[in-house]
């Protein structure tokens, strides 16, 4: 989402006369968009505007200057405290404020020290300019559209509720909107997303909530539109309607990204999450019984508070249960105004450490066997881009993996059959055939 987020940014500061510096140095704006996920996303942040407060006593000394604002969950969950910490720091804006940015940096520029953090995310949809056509081809065949934002869940580890704010689903009519114009654009795959985007309910233009499977097949509508993705998704907003949608909408891609964080019920329970393993397993069988191919990726926590080593195998047991095509895993990072970081039992560095290097062995091995199974298949390919190598392309199979080819760059933007010929460790490679014999 802070990708989708700086791209509205960037839309938002176009209209005030800015335009996008490919170097640093050349900049006279810079905006971090920062992360408070986890402790190191968050640090990071200050060596970074260290670094730029360096720059700026430079241009200060040659008579210039470069404005810095911080953005995102860490100017959110920090506010004024940024501008405390590094003197340098002009402006300070939270992810559903940004859109006030050019009235912001006007006040900034009369003196004050101006830190926005209310959630006015509707506003924010409401005001932010659409991009223009070359933005949009500037930035690729495959787009974002924020659809919902903020959560209601509260698992007791987690900053969201607190960054981004309450859950809000967007009306449906400027969803589609926005999906036009990309796709007018040369855009060829739009991903839905949200922090939990399967919880949406936008109203239509007749004041009826709508699922998200209920989007899915307004956009599905769009001929020259490929591909339909979405991420991030909660197991218990699976619903049985959005798992049909995955055996009826030809466009949606077969895959899933759900995250489990654990596999022991105990610690499921004190993490706030309202599922447990059994639900979770269950939802991947109906997923699959909707679409036989479907793949599925997760998140995991390890040394979540109280965490034991029976907790942890209950983990590795899920994770042969299911057969994930990818996975993302986490050391339990405490996080401030958390129920997680008040506890005692926290669980030793050291600790969290085997455990995270037992998980990634698993989840790793699953998604090599998983990209290995591939070789001698033919999948759809939308390219994406020129490869690493000349003469090659370069585009996402509909699981998500990197697929190179030898190719025109003409097949960027298209969908084409290709014959999986190898599997590497990041990345597949395959000649594009023209039989549509997918297997
Ligand atoms: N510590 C470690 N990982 C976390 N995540 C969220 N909060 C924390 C935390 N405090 C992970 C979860 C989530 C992903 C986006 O980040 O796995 O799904
Ligand atoms: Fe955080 Fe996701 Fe839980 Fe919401 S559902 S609190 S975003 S982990």
């Amino acid at each position: 989402m802070n990708v989708y987020d700086a791209a509205r940014m960037t839309d938002l500061l176009a209209q005030e006369g800015y335009a996008e510096a490919d170097r640093e140095e050349d900049a006279e704006l810079v905006v971090l968009n920062t992360c408070h996920i986890r402790e190191k996303a968050a640090e990071k942040i200050y060596s970074e505007l260290g670094r730029l407060a360096e720059i700026k006593k430079e241009r200060r000394a040659e008579g210039r200057n470069i404005e810095i604002v911080v953005a995102g969950c860490v100017a959110q969950a920090e506010g004024e405290l940024v501008m405390r910490r590094q003197r340098a720091v002009d402006l300070v804006v939270g992810p559903q404020s940004y859109h006030r940015l050019p009235a912001l940096l006007k006040e900034a520029r009369r003196g004050a020290r101006v830190a926005d953090t209310d959630f006015a995310a509707r506003e924010k949809f409401q005001t932010l300019p659409a991009p223009t056509r070359a933005q949009i081809a500037a930035r690729g065949v495959s787009a974002f559209i924020t659809v919902q934002e903020g959560c209601d869940k509260f698992c007791s580890f987690c900053v969201v509720p607190y960054t981004r704010g309450a859950e809000i689903s967007r009306k449906v009519e400027p969803v589609v909107e926005e999906a036009r114009r990309l796709v007018d654009a040369g855009v060829r795959e739009i991903t839905l997303i949200g922090q939990n985007v399967n919880a949406y309910r936008g109203e239509d233009e007749a004041g009826r909530a709508t699922p998200l499977e209920g989007l899915f097949e307004r956009l599905s509508a769009f001929e020259e539109l490929e591909r339909l993705r979405y991420t991030t998704s909660h197991p218990v907003d699976m619903t049985q309607g959005l798992i049909d949608a995955h055996g009826s909408l030809e466009k949606l891609a077969p895959f899933v990204h759900l995250p489990v964080q654990s596999g022991s019920d105990r610690v499921l329970k004190e993490m706030n999450r309202r599922h447990d393993a059994r639900h979770y397993l269950d939802v991947v069988e109906k997923l699959r019984r909707a679409r036989p191919d479907i793949a599925i990726s997760s998140d995991f926590i390890v040394g979540f508070p109280g965490e034991t080593g029976e907790d942890f195998e209950a983990t590795l047991a899920l994770i042969d249960a299911v057969g994930f095509a990818s996975s993302f895993f986490f050391k339990y990072s405490p996080r401030p105004g958390t129920p997680g970081a008040e506890r005692a039992d926290q669980i030793h560095e050291e600790t969290k450490r085997d455990r995270l290097a037992r998980l990634e062995a698993r989840v790793e091995a699953q998604r090599r066997d998983f990209n290995a199974a591939m070789v001698g298949r033919t999948v759809e390919v939308l390219f994406e881009k020129r490869g690493r190598h000349h003469g090659q392309i370069a585009g996402k199979s509909p699981y998500l993996q990197a697929v190179h080819v030898d190719g025109g760059e003409r097949e960027i933007g298209r969908l084409r059959p290709v014959k999986i010929v190898a599997a590497g460790p990041n990345s597949l490679s395959g000649e594009i055939v023209e039989a549509l014999e997918l297997a």
